[in-house]
């Protein structure tokens, strides 16, 4: 009941999460007008704009209470959470009454992005659910799963976050589904094993390790044997740190190691493919730059390439995509290809580029980049008098550093 009313009062207010909660925003964001959750191109950009991305949690979040159509944030309400004077969906479905879904058919993707390396952990997959317009999200948020659908007993196993890798609208851009990035967690005689001698059997993909002790991730593994049809539990959205800055002129800086692209993903799609991200004059409401700067190990590893490059041949003043290939590539002095190797290259044009108040820097994936940000902007900071610690410090003050890494 409580779980039907949330959704109920999700329906008839999302497009609060996208109106300001106080004064409304002078310039025309990012999102643009906000949409009817019925209408088939979704909820608007124009929240999420100032807002930024948010992750979307797949899991299983509680039903909220009925979020409604509020302009104050004075009552703390159920349901969103106000962030930069805007409502964000947040926590509309939590462990204990998670939103129930499926896995559909994806019309972008098929399962699995990657291909076989000779790793054992080489497949992440691009994962879809349908969540029937009820648990609307907006870009940069994640969501939670308690290894989808792996119950123990009457509860869900323990909740994993995932970032949403599709823009609001979803792939299909009804603002029904949500999809997810997600890379198999498979180890080999390692420290923990789940499978012993003899017990690993061959999964979706085919892979199988019968001679070793293995460890098989919970939920990555549950997710990405997952088939169209199954059933699948939802928690969120949730994630505040990773959301779009609202002015259409900004720049972005994108910086993503392996599946820290999700976010990513979800912007680009938002930025140069989705209808709800046109502008009335066939071009894009977004008139900013996007540079995107993407770590993997191996080139079979380069997730989403395809979109990448399809976007730098149709937007090649707007989007431009440089990839660090780990174990393929060296620099010129033979050190490994990292991303903070990769910028380094051009340094100085990002750093002029930093300096600049509508630039946001995006960070998501390994903990090591934030650390590779200040091997790579060190010394050039120093050159201009500055700290790179205090530098960043004071970019993040300015909600121009976003960072979700682990
Ligand atoms: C905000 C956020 C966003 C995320 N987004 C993504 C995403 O987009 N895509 C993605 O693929 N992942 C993402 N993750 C990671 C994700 O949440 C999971 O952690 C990941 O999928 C592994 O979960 P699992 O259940 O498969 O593995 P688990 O079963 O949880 O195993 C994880 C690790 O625990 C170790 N382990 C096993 N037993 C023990 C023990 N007894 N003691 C200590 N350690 C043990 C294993 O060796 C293994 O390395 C995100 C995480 C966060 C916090
Ligand atoms: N929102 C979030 O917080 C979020 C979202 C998505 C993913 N993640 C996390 O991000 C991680 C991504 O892992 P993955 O397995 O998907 O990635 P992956 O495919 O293994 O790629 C990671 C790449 O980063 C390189 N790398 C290793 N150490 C580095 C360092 N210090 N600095 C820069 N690059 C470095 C790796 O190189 P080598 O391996 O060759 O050394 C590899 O090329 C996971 O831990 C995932 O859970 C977090």
């Amino acid at each position: 009941m409580a779980q039907a009313a949330a959704v109920g009062a999700l329906l008839g207010a999302s497009t609060a999460f996208l109106a300001p909660s106080a004064a409304p925003a002078p310039a025309p964001a990012l999102r643009g007008a906000p949409h009817s959750s019925r209408d088939s191109t979704g909820p608007g950009l124009a929240g999420a704009a100032g807002v930024g991305a948010a992750a979307l949690g797949l899991g299983l979040l509680a039903a909220r209470p009925a979020a409604t159509a509020c302009r104050a944030a004075a009552v703390k309400k159920k349901g969103v959470k106000v962030v930069h004077g805007k409502e964000i969906p947040w926590n509309l479905f939590s462990p204990k009454a998670p939103y129930q879904g499926k896995v559909v058919e994806n019309d972008v993707h098929k399962q699995t992005l990657t291909e076989p390396t000779g790793d054992a952990n080489w497949e992440t997959t691009h994962v879809t659910f349908d969540h029937g317009g009820k648990v609307p999200y907006i870009e940069g948020q994640s969501i939670g799963g308690s290894g989808f659908a792996v119950m123990k007993g009457e509860q869900p196993a323990k909740i994993r976050l995932y970032s949403i890798a599709s823009s609001a609208v979803g792939d299909d851009q009804t603002s029904k589904t949500v999809s997810l990035c997600v890379k198999r967690v498979v180890e080999v005689d390692g420290k923990f094993a789940n499978r012993q001698k003899g017990e690993d059997k061959p999964d979706k993909a085919g892979t199988a390790y019968p001679e070793n002790q293995v460890y098989r991730g919970v939920c990555s593994n549950h997710i990405c044997d997952m088939t169209p049809g199954d059933e699948v539990l939802i928690t969120g959205p949730t994630g505040a740190e990773m959301l779009l800055p609202e002015d259409p002129e900004a720049n972005i800086i994108m910086l993503a190691t392996g599946t820290g692209i999700a976010p990513m993903r979800s912007y680009l799609r938002l930025l140069f493919h989705d209808k709800a991200g046109a502008s009335s004059d066939g071009g894009r409401k977004f008139k900013g730059k996007a540079w995107l700067f993407m770590g993997v190990p191996y080139s079979k590893s380069l997730l989403y390439d395809d979109e990448h490059q399809t976007y730098k041949k149709a937007f090649p003043d707007q989007f431009r995509y440089d990839y660090a290939v780990s174990r393929e590539q060296k620099n010129a002095a033979g050190q490994k290809m990292y991303i903070q190797t990769k910028m380094a290259e051009y340094a100085e044009e990002l750093w002029e580029m930093m300096q600049d108040e509508k630039t946001h820097v995006y960070m998501c994936g390994l903990k090591g980049m934030e650390s590779g940000m200040a091997e790579c902007f060190g010394p050039i900071a120093e050159k201009n008098g500055l700290v790179w610690t205090e530098f960043a410090k004071a970019m993040k003050k300015a909600d121009r550093y976003h960072v979700e890494v682990y």
